[in-house]
């Protein structure tokens, strides 16, 4: 593996194994086939647990640290994944991905921005979207007529656990407030809810 590629791996798991049980909660609860994760960076975790997870983002690093194919397989199988899986990577803007339309189960937006509108459409119907507050994406989520809201991934003590129970305490808002895609374009913030689970899993319906 190239000092780099460890390097850039070591800062992105600096929270050992955080990413690794985050995945390994997700998968154990909605088991997918093919993975997008649009916005990745160098977070290669769906790799631990998923055979096939198809990776962008625009980052020069991000693009260096896949281009170490062997580097990239020795951390996957130090985690447990199948060093043999499907794994591409595409350097390029997540908002125009040359991809298949609804050729994917769970499409991964963590910290990334409006993940759910530009990439939406490669998610087949019945696919999930793993989705957190920030930049807005889980509200913009929660506005789209094709995405209905399944369960919520909450974390405590670095352990996380994935529920469908009492989703309607979920996605309160702490103050009144109306929430439009314009409004969350303008502040592209997450907003303050009066629960904060890690992520929610919304299920694309149409
Ligand atoms: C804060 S990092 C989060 C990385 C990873 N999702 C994580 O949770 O560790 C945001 C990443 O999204 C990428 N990104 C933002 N907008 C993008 C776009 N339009 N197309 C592709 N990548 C994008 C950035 O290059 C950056 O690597």
């Amino acid at each position: 593996m190239k000092d780099k590629t460890k390097a850039l791996w070591d800062k992105q798991d600096q929270h050992k194994g955080d990413r690794w049980r985050l995945f390994q909660a997700v998968s154990a609860a909605e088991p997918a086939r093919r993975v997008l994760y649009a916005g990745s960076y160098v977070d290669v975790a769906p790799s631990f647990v998923y055979d096939d997870v198809t990776y962008a983002d625009t980052d020069k690093r991000a693009a260096a640290f896949f281009a170490d194919a062997d580097g990239v397989r020795q951390i996957i199988g130090d985690h447990g994944g199948n060093v043999n899986g499907r794994i591409e990577f595409l350097h390029g803007d997540y908002r125009s991905l040359d991809l298949e339309a609804e050729s994917f189960d769970l499409l991964i937006s963590l910290y990334a921005g409006f993940i759910s509108e530009a990439c939406g459409h490669l998610l087949r119907i019945g696919g999930l979207l793993l989705v957190n507050s920030s930049h807005g994406d889980a509200a913009l989520a929660a506005l789209d007529p094709r995405f209905k809201l399944v369960a919520v991934v909450t974390s405590a003590n670095g352990r996380y656990s994935v529920t469908d129970q009492n989703l309607d305490g979920y996605m309160v808002t702490k103050k009144p407030q109306t929430i439009t895609r314009d409004s969350l374009s303008k502040s592209c913030r997450g907003i303050a809810y009066t629960k904060s689970p890690f992520a929610y899993l919304f299920e694309r319906v149409r």
